[in-house]
């Protein structure tokens, strides 16, 4: 079975096909971050509008490279949501439109389901039931998850997300967009030790988490020094030791309640080095084991939304024919909610 799967939720366009015997045979990416960088975050309109140009040449581009036509393809898989309105349209239009043409199946996927399962593409497959630690730009939840579409939502963020706050701190602290990577490699020349910033919600005995006042602590200790000689390396440090410190120990928090053994990260943030480093270390100190998807699937794609497609088939879940599902995106969606039979 060969499945297109298409990600257009946000600032990235990504194609890719996926075999359910073979393996993901081909990908692609856009990304949108320079064109954005202007604005120092992503312009909805404008990300709209270049989904349109770049997803019919990087579905073609993905069927050569694969060499493979669209006629082979059995099942087509877009992000349904959540995510921005346009934007979603984009390629949820695209594949009603192919999927009616071509009188293919489509499916609808939850683009978090597309990140939560994204690690099982790696080689070395973590098992059900496991945590996963979702954290990206828009999102910071725990769940527990027991199977394909058997999601529990164990605790999120009550605030900022975690990509969110990299994203603000890095702003504040002169970095661009997005600032997640060049926050974490300023942070790689500074001492973590100099400043001491909070731990929101550490103790709060909960899985919740809250980032904004980190953002406005990192805010204060700027406003305390010259313009020209703010020590933005330590601070960055500081800054990404008290995140690493929450998300780990709100992570085995999670691994205590649900005594589970294993966690899966996913989502943008799972991309930082010294996140990945101190989970792998406190995991295994405990015999549990930490899963991180492949380093190029952590951001937003198109294969994690294919193999999520591939994945519900195998469960046997209900799959919809393009004319019956319209054109219908879902930007605002809880995952919980999705369910085993909601397409
Ligand atoms: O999952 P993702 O690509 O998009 C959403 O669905 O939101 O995540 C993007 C987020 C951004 O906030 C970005 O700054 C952050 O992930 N990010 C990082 C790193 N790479 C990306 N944050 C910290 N360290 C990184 N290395
Ligand atoms: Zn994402």
């Amino acid at each position: 079975m060969l499945i297109l799967g298409i990600e257009t939720s946000c600032d990235e366009t990504g194609v890719a096909l996926y075999d359910t015997d073979k393996g993901l045979l081909a990908q692609k990416l856009h990304s949108q971050i320079d064109m954005h960088r202007a604005y120092g975050g992503v312009v909805p309109e404008l990300a709209s509008r270049d989904h349109i140009k770049r997803l019919l040449p990087l579905t073609r581009a993905v069927l050569q490279e694969a060499n493979r036509t669209i006629e082979q393809v059995d099942q087509i898989a877009y992000t349904q949501g959540p995510g921005l309105g346009g934007a979603l349209l984009v390629g949820t239009s695209v594949a009603a439109g192919m999927g009616a043409a071509l009188n293919k199946p489509i499916v609808g996927i939850h683009h978090l389901e597309g990140h939560l399962l994204s690690p099982l593409l790696a080689a070395s497959r973590p098992h059900f039931p496991f945590v996963a630690l979702l954290v990206s730009g828009g999102h910071t939840q725990l769940m527990r998850v027991e199977a394909v579409g058997r999601y529990e939502l164990l605790g999120e963020t009550v605030d900022d997300a975690a990509g969110e706050a990299f994203d603000k701190t890095a702003s504040l602290l002169g970095l661009g967009y997005p600032g997640g990577p060049a926050l974490s490699k300023l942070a790689l020349t500074g001492n973590p030790e100099r400043f001491k910033l909070p731990r929101p919600m550490l103790k709060s005995r909960d899985l919740d988490f809250s980032f904004s006042g980190l953002k406005t602590a990192v805010l204060t200790l700027v406003n305390q020094f010259d313009p020209a000689h703010v020590p933005r390396a330590d601070i960055a440090a500081a800054f990404q030791a008290a995140i690493v410190d929450v998300l780990v120990s709100k992570s085995l928090a999670a691994l205590d309640t649900t005594g589970l053994n294993h966690l899966v990260v996913a989502g943008g943030v799972g991309a930082n080095q010294q996140l990945r480093a101190v989970l792998q270390k406190q995991t295994s100190k405990r015999g549990a084991t930490v899963h991180f998807p492949p380093l190029d699937l952590c951001t937003d794609n198109g294969a994690m939304i294919a193999f999520a497609a591939a994945l519900r088939l195998e469960a046997g879940m209900r799959v919809l024919s393009g004319e019956a599902q319209g054109f219908s995106i879902r930007p605002r969606w809880d995952l919980n909610l999705y369910g085993q039979h909601a397409v």
